[in-house]
C-alpha cells in the first residue's frame, strides 16, 4: 500500500481530462496535478525545449515525492518521453503507449485518425507506436494547432470552436475511430463527435490511462489508508485554467498554488 499522491503533468488545464478518468477508476488515489501554464503552448515548441520542460516538470513533481508521474500531455509524451523515462526512481507513464495498445487490438477498426497538436503529428509518434503494434491499420493524422489554446480560453462550444474543428476534421470524417492525440481535445468532445459517423469510436486518452494503472499496477502501489486529493500546481495563475477545470471536474476547486520549476534539472535523480 503507498499512499504517497500519483504527480500528472499537462502543459495547462488539458491534462485534467486525463486527471477526471483516473479519479473515476480509482477513486481513492491522491493526484498531484502540475500545469505548467507559464509555458503553454507545448505544442508549437522545438523538440530540445519540450524535453526540457518535461524534465523540469517531472522534477518538481518527483521532488514532491510522488510515486509516479502521468505525463498528461500528448505533445510531452510524444517528443520527451523517451529520454525522460529512465531518468527519475519512479515510473513515468505517457498517453501513447496505453492507447496505441488498445487500438492495434482492436479488431474492428481499420482507418484511425489522430488529431493532436503540431509537434505531436510531426514527431510521428502515434503512427509509429501504433504500425509497430498492427501495421494493417491506416492511420490519417492532423494537426489542430489551434485547439488547445481555444481550450485554455473556454472557448469549447461556440461558433468559432464549432468551425474550427469542422474544418480540422475535413479528411477524416469517415474513420472508424478518432484518437484525441492532445489532451485538450476531449474538451471538444460533442464537436468531434457531430463531424464522425454513428459508429465511429473517440477514444480519449484519459480513459486508457486509467486502465492501464489499474491493469499494471498491484495493490501495494494503490492508496488504501489515506483520505483522496488532488492537489493542483500552476506555474502562473494568470489564466483561465480554474474555469475550464471547475467545469471539466464539475466540482469547486478551492485552492490553487502557485509554483517555480527549478531552471536547473537536478542531476541527483539521474
Ligand atoms: N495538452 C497538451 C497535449 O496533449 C498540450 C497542448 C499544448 O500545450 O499545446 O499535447
Amino acid at each position: 500500500m503507498d499512499n504517497r499522491y500519483i504527480g500528472m503533468f499537462d502543459s495547462g488545464v488539458g491534462g485534467i481530462t486525463v486527471l477526471k478518468e483516473v479519479i473515476k477508476a480509482l477513486p481513492n488515489e491522491k493526484i498531484m496535478y502540475l500545469g505548467d501554464t507559464k509555458s503553454f503552448p507545448y505544442g508549437n515548441k522545438s523538440k530540445e525545449n519540450i524535453i526540457e520542460l518535461t524534465k523540469r516538470g517531472i522534477n518538481f513533481l518527483v521532488n514532491q515525492n510522488v510515486k509516479a508521474v502521468i505525463i498528461a500531455c500528448g505533445t510531452a509524451t510524444s517528443q520527451a518521453l523517451d529520454v525522460v523515462a529512465h531518468l527519475f526512481n519512479v515510473p513515468i507513464i505517457g498517453i501513447i503507449d496505453p492507447t496505441a495498445y488498445y487500438v492495434a487490438n482492436n479488431s474492428d477498426l481499420r482507418k484511425v485518425g489522430v488529431v493532436a497538436t503540431s509537434g505531436t503529428i510531426n514527431s510521428k509518434a502515434w503512427e509509429n507506436s501504433i504500425l509497430k503494434l498492427n501495421p494493417n491499420l491506416t492511420i490519417i493524422n492532423k494537426a489542430c494547432p489551434l485547439l488547445a489554446p481555444m481550450a485554455e480560453e473556454g472557448w469549447i462550444d461556440n461558433d468559432v470552436a464549432k468551425l474550427a474543428v469542422k474544418e480540422y476534421m475535413k479528411g477524416l470524417n469517415d474513420v472508424d475511430a478518432l484518437i484525441l492525440g492532445c489532451t485538450h481535445y476531449p474538451l471538444f468532445y460533442n464537436l468531434f463527435r457531430a463531424e464522425l459517423k454513428p459508429s465511429a469510436e473517440i477514444i480519449n486518452t484519459g480513459t486508457m490511462v486509467a486502465s492501464f494503472l489499474q491493469n499494471t499496477f498491484n495493490s501495494s502501489f494503490f492508496n488504501h489508508s489515506s483520505p483522496s486529493d488532488i492537489k493542483i500546481y500552476l506555474t502562473d495563475t494568470e489564466c483561465n485554467f480554474i474555469n475550464v477545470a471547475e467545469k471539466l471536474l464539475q466540482k469547486r476547486i478551492s485552492r490553487i498554488y502557485k509554483c517555480e520549476l527549478p531552471l536547473v534539472f537536478n542531476q541527483n535523480n539521474e
